[in-house]
């Protein structure tokens, strides 16, 4: 593969390690005002190998300071992914009646079992529990990916891991000593693939405390809806010990129907007076996260977004946005409001770092309307509405002339029901890959492109009808 650096694919707003290899984001922790990003990282390669947990913070979400590797494999084996929590009243007993941080991860051995690291100076160097491993392999060769929360009604910790085809649940007064409290899963949801990365929460519905419910996330791979690996997730009630499912256990609800959002992880201690749940994914697929060909680095994380819970006609669905520090990442928009003819020559737009806000409104027809971006004389990405089927569609078929497997060149799509004739969508775009939002967020595609140097033509797009362009903004992203 070649060497050559890639400048032009480093993302704008979007967080990447400044080389080597990455994955899945871990240890999402907020503490003394810090979002602390630690990611699955090769600190001396761009394979994934040696792995280790890389670190970075922001107090913004948008601009990440890059710190020293956090946790580094040892005789128990690679550091593999994980959670943190804040440990307000020393529970643990590691802080000396203080408080600071502790991590839980996989240790990838000879066998996976559960390990414990401790900070006492905000995540800034770490020490590993001698009692390590905290929860020991009983024989399953898929035992990883250890989701830390407080369960406060029930006064205790709770910890999740994937095990294979289902979700392990644990307790434990100390996060030290862990009893197995309950299972779920062999029989929900989808298993083309091996669970990982499960996270759990709680959240209100359209923002009604009185109506909360739990969401259960679980990463799979492969078996994902766009091919590789996806994100599903499950909505119920969890009393602190066992999580019920209150769906149709076949039905199978993808978090992001693009090919790139995996591995996602909330953010532990977000300020209960913020009240937001956030999360971030990895913008990867392991079907050929290994032959991206970004240098000196491999591996993108999506722009932090936050999560909540709606009702609609087809029961109590998650929706996602971009979480609204991002705004500030914005230049002046460029705006228009008019007509969109068939075979369209306007708007026109150029940028290569781009955060659009759209409105459509179909007047005649089902047509296929919306975005022609990253666009130069023989490349281009379509990202649109098509009235027909009433599908949200990302086209990477002809994004760039890098070669990174056959499955990349590809067209995505998710249903999209709107609101009448009106579509609305949110895109944050960049040279290496677009995030879609239609519908506040009710349908998402998340995908790498990887467009070539250069092409950053942009332009409305619709045929087989007729759309007014309500409002569009395009706003240039700049940190
Ligand atoms: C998910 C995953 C995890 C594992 C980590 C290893 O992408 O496979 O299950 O802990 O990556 O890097």
């Amino acid at each position: 593969q070649s060497s050559a650096n890639t400048p032009h694919w480093r993302p704008e707003v979007r967080f990447t390690p400044r080389r080597n290899w990455m994955n899945d984001p871990n240890g999402l922790v907020r503490h003394r005002g810090e979002y602390h990003l630690f990611f699955q990282h090769n600190p001396s390669g761009i394979e994934h190998a040696n792995m280790s947990w890389g670190h970075a913070v922001s107090t913004d979400l948008v601009n990440w300071q890059h710190l020293p590797v956090a946790l580094e494999p040892d005789e128990l084996g690679e550091i593999f992914s994980g959670s943190a929590v804040v440990d307000e009243h020393d529970s643990s007993g590691l802080f000396g009646g203080g408080s600071g941080i502790v991590a839980c991860y996989t240790s990838a051995g000879r066998t996976q079992t559960q390990s414990i690291a401790h900070s006492s100076d905000g995540g800034r160097t770490w020490t590993k529990y001698p009692g390590n491993p905290v929860i020991d392999n009983p024989g399953i060769a898929d035992f990883r990916d250890p989701k830390v929360i407080r369960h406060e009604p029930a006064g205790k910790w709770v910890l999740l891991l994937a095990a294979g085809d289902r979700v392990l649940f644990y307790e434990s007064t100390d996060l030290l000593n862990w009893t197995k409290a309950s299972e779920f899963g062999a029989e929900h949801g989808a298993h083309g693939g091996v669970w990982e990365c499960p996270d759990l929460f709680e959240l209100p519905v359209d923002g009604d405390e009185s109506r909360s419910r739990w969401v259960l996330v679980v990463s799979i791979n492969p078996g994902g809806p766009a091919g590789g690996s996806a994100t599903q997730y499950f909505v119920g009630d969890f009393d602190g010990t066992e999580f019920v499912n209150e769906n149709d256990p076949d039905e199978v609800r993808w978090v992001d129907r693009g090919a790139d959002f995996y591995a996602c992880q909330s953010w532990f201690g977000v300020p209960p007076e913020d009240g937001r749940r956030l999360w971030v994914g990895w913008m990867s697929n392991w079907a050929y996260a290994q032959h991206v060909p970004t240098s000196p680095w491999r591996g993108a994380m999506t722009a932090p977004r936050e999560v909540g819970l709606t009702e609609s006609s087809s029961g109590t669905r998650l929706v996602q946005r971009p979480v609204r520090e991002l705004e500030s990442a914005r230049g002046p928009a460029r705006h228009w409001r008019g007509m969109v003819p068939e075979h369209a020559t306007a708007p026109r737009f150029r940028g290569t770092a781009l955060d659009i806000v759209a409105e459509f409104e179909i007047v005649d027809g089902r047509p296929e309307f919306g975005f022609e971006v990253l666009a130069g004389d023989e490349h281009r990405t379509l990202i649109g509405y098509d009235a027909e089927s009433r599908r949200l569609f990302v086209d990477r078929t002809r994004s760039g002339s890098a070669e990174v497997a056959p499955e990349f060149p590809a067209r995505h799509e998710t249903p999209l029901s709107v609101d009448g004739s009106r579509v609305r969508l949110r895109i944050l775009l960049d040279h290496c890959g677009v995030e879609v939002f239609a519908e506040d967020g009710a349908a998402v595609l998340t995908e790498l492109v990887l467009a070539d140097e250069g092409d950053d033509r942009g332009r409305v797009f619709c045929s087989g009808g007729r759309v007014f362009l309500e409002s569009l903004r395009v706003h240039e992203l700049r940190p």
